[in-house]
């Protein structure tokens, strides 16, 4: 089986990588190869089949990223949100030009006559609102707050449509908030939510621009890539029309985040500053903050472990390399 990732650079796209290079193996089947693409050649893990590595824009999308015989397609490249908020071309081009260049890939594929691939496409929960009282179903309808959640919602569609109309199999995961989240401080809108945890376990202060009773729907980068890796190789037959799911995260407080990091280790949220920004918190603030996610659940998506496990294997796995990488001794 051939694997393309597309945003194989990133947070979540490496990780997707690595995770599958150590297994050799998806849904039971050997892996034949793997292309990676990002803006820049991604780095190639060590993996018991080939890896390609390819840089270009997926709104320009090289027939490369996606070759012949293809059978599942990750979809992560993104613009993300706050970047997306503050640059209306730039999101535009890549989150929703980039996806129809995705479309128009497997469109080639299929009219090649190879089979219709997978494509596990990233979406988000900041393609709803409802804010923090708001508990939403499977059937809540997407009314985004920004335009990242507006353009994920209109992907999620012509994915959909790309599926009724056999150019490929989509799958649409609406990933919670990702905490933590490794490396520095990034635009996205949510980036506190990982900062509160990681930059006070690296010894530096952090803050926290809502209160600490604030509502937030979160996942882990392990459930997140599980998640992933089982959207690839599931059976879609009962998924009809509707492409999309939300997924099986955690509503917790900011408190309660912090509570955890003081109990992976004490006295850490010291480095906690609270200093309210209206504008993060007006952004964030719209995001529903817990959601049922039965579809997910019966469809065989595992629930995310607990914040303290989430924490530990954060420090465990993340924090030494994030450590090296910004090169902070
Ligand atoms: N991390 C989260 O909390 C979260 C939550 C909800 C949804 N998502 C979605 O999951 C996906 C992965 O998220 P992530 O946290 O790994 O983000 P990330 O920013 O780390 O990775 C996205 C990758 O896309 C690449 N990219 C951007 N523009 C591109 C272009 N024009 N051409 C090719 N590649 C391009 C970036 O270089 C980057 O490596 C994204 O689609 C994101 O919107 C993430």
């Amino acid at each position: 089986m051939k694997i393309a990732i597309l945003g194989a650079g990133g947070f979540l796209g490496r990780r997707v990588a690595e995770r599958l290079a150590a297994a050799g193996t998806l849904g039971g089947r050997a892996i034949t190869g793997m292309t990676l693409f990002d803006i820049a050649a991604p780095p190639a893990p060590a993996a018991p089949f080939p890896v390609a590595t390819i840089g270009g824009d997926v709104a320009e999308l090289p027939e490369a990223a996606i070759p012949t015989g293809t059978e599942v397609v990750f979809h992560l490249a993104a613009v993300v949100s706050g970047a997306a908020e503050a640059d209306y071309d730039l999101g535009r081009r890549v989150n929703l030009r980039g996806t129809d260049a995705v479309i128009d890939a497997c469109r080639r594929l299929v009219a090649a006559g190879g089979k219709a691939p997978r494509v596990v496409f990233t979406s988000s929960i900041a393609s709803f609102s409802g804010g923090q009282d708001a508990m939403l179903g499977d059937d809540a309808k997407q009314m985004p707050a920004n335009s990242y959640g507006a353009q994920k919602a209109a992907a999620e569609l012509l994915l959909s449509d790309a599926t009724r109309r056999g150019f490929m199999d989509a799958v649409s995961l609406r990933l919670p908030t990702i905490i933590v989240r490794t490396g520095r401080p990034n635009k996205a809108a949510s980036s506190f939510f990982s900062s509160i945890v990681r930059e006070p376990l690296l010894g530096l202060p952090t803050e926290l621009p809502v209160p600490d009773g604030f509502r937030v729907w979160v996942g882990s980068p392990n459930s997140a890539v599980s998640w992933l890796i089982h959207a690839a190789a599931m059976d879609t037959a009962s998924m009809g029309l509707d492409r999309s799911l939300n997924l099986p995260g955690l509503s917790v407080t900011v408190g309660q985040i912090i509570g955890a990091l003081d109990q992976v280790r004490q006295g850490a949220s010291a480095m906690v500053e609270r200093k309210p920004d209206p504008v993060i918190a007006g952004i964030v603030g719209g995001w529903p903050a817990g959601f049922t996610a039965e579809r997910a659940r019966a469809l065989g998506f595992t629930p995310n472990e607990g914040l303290v496990e989430l924490v530990r294997a954060f420090v465990a796995e993340d924090l030494e390399p994030t450590r090296r990488e910004r090169e902070l001794g």
